[in-house]
């Protein structure tokens, strides 16, 4: 059996080096159009960063493992073809700003079909609106040169910063499709190391709307939380300890109660924002009002932070130092995408504070581009004044002590464990007073950190 996923991205690269690893009989290969990319993931350091994925693509790497951008090739080798691209929210024409931009997706069933010269399975990795399928299913049939596909929708639900844990202890793998034979194919891939029960088979319609509503309703999780962090700020309740309070009911759970500066990722406002165009397609107003709210919610979030920081600094940031601590979207990952820190860091630009931003892992030209593409225009064009700010009010450094060093305030964005084991009392020394901190991730002790001398303001309590 032979393999090829297109896209070599958080997605394909990871989960595929878990294919080889655990099934070494079959030949894995993994084309990208990104030269870049796939230069990276076959030198030691891989483009994605998570914990634990080192060992995997080492072990099955020259093996049974490989990464190239020899598409065309790739596709006429394989048995079973995983289509794992980007599908970014689309920027203009119809939907913009909600539908998916299924650009990428197309392109590849076109070069698919010109391609192969046998049966293929096409798998869609990638998280679709749905009936996608059924589009794929056509462009791979407009050919017409006699060659016959099935195709299958298996969505991965792997979270970034735990992508290997996830993929070897999955709690399901979901498989739609039509063609017994084919998804018979695709469970013996998976059977490999997770147990059958665990494998989960549906229609493809189903598959493809399961991973949107996954993923709503854990955006939607947050929200609520978040919306609830607001009121406790108002009350003098402590939504940590509302969370512990709730989450002991077992019909809600403990996971995902963490209240934050909000849902970061590339994941959670794309699929919503696609579930609300997909309802307003089928002219279901009410449902898709109802899901957008979570997206809104979690905007008021990222922008109340902001709000508050000034607020709490005598309404003026302006020339005032703040250390930012964490950029990604999350703990243990290198990606940025949607993160909240970028809204907080554009709202305090633009207050004109002068920003020292940490990240372990986020490199300068990541935040740098990411602070430009948010400020930008509906047509991609950065005004003097925030690209002035962006060039001249942000420092990208290299530890937590350099960020806080003169800093009026610290700002936590993202929970990275290592801020934890900081020496408090040497940045509160460092600092200007009072000495602000503002935990978006609610972090940090406030006993501890009040008995050194910070102000702390955390999400969802009262001062
Ligand atoms: C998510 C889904 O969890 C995963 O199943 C799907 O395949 C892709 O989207 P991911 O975006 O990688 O995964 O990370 P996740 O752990 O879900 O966190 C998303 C965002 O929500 C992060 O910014 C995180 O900090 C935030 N979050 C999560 C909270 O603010 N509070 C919580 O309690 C949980
Ligand atoms: P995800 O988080 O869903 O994995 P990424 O953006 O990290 O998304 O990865 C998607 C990858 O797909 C990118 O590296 C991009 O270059 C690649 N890609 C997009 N279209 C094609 C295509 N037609 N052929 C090959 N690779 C593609």
């Amino acid at each position: 059996m032979k393999i090829c996923c297109i896209g070599a991205g958080y997605v394909g690269g990871p989960t595929m080096a878990m294919i080889a690893k655990q099934c070494p009989d079959i030949a894995v290969h993994v084309v990208d159009l990104n030269q870049a990319r796939i230069d990276a993931w076959n030198s030691d350091a891989l483009p994605v960063y998570e914990p634990g994925l080192d060992e995997v693509v080492r072990e099955a790497r020259g093996r049974n493992l490989t990464f190239s951008t020899r598409v065309d090739q790739a596709i006429d080798e394989a048995d079973m073809v995983f289509i794992s691209v980007n599908t970014p929210t689309k920027t203009f024409g119809i939907g913009a700003g909600r539908a998916a931009n299924l650009e990428f997706v197309e392109k590849c069933a076109r070069q698919i079909a010109r391609n192969a010269k046998s049966h293929k399975i096409v798998v869609e990795k990638s998280t679709l609106p749905v009936r996608t399928a059924e589009a794929v299913k056509r462009i791979l049939s407009s050919e017409g040169n006699g060659v016959t596909f099935d195709v299958l929708s298996n969505p991965e639900f792997l979270a970034e910063g735990t992508a290997v844990d996830d993929l070897l202890h999955p709690d399901r793998v979901l498989i739609g499709g039509e063609s017994k034979e084919a998804i018979e194919s695709l469970c013996r891939v998976y059977a490999s190391w997770i147990p059958r029960e665990k494998i989960l088979t549906t229609n493809l319609w189903s598959s493809e709307l399961s991973k949107l509503t996954a993923n709503a309703f854990l955006a939607q999780r947050v929200s609520s939380i978040n919306a609830i962090s607001a009121l406790c700020e108002a009350t003098g309740a402590d939504v940590d300890e509302v969370a512990r309070a709730i989450g002991t009911d077992s019909r809600i759970g403990p996971k995902f109660l963490k209240a934050s500066v909000g849902f970061g990722g590339s994941c959670f406002q794309k699929d919503i924002l696609n579930l609300v165009y997909l309802c307003e397609h089928f002219g279901l107003r009410e449902v898709a009002a109802y899901w957008e709210q979570v997206v809104m919610m979690n905007d008021y979030q990222k922008r109340r932070f902001s709000e508050r920081i000034v607020k709490t600094m005598f309404n003026t940031v302006s020339d005032k130092k703040i250390g930012v601590w964490g950029f990604a979207f999350k703990k243990d990952t290198n990606d940025t995408r949607e993160s909240a820190a970028i809204y907080v860091c554009r709202d305090l630009l633009r207050e004109r504070a002068r920003l020292a931003i940490y990240d372990p892992r986020v490199s300068v030209e990541q935040i740098r581009a990411d602070l430009c593409y948010a400020c930008a225009d509906r047509n991609g064009q950065v005004c003097g004044t925030d690209r002035d700010l962006i060039e001249n009010n942000i420092t990208v450094v290299d530890d937590c002590y350099a960020a806080a060093d003169q800093a009026h305030a610290i700002a936590v964005l993202t929970e990275w464990d290592e801020f934890k084991q900081v020496d408090f009392a040497k940045v509160h020394d460092a600092m200007h007073r009072p000495a602000f901190v503002f935990d978006g991730r609610n972090l940090l002790d406030r006993e501890a950190m009040e008995s050194i001398g910070f102000e702390l303001h955390s999400i969802g309590k009262s001062r």
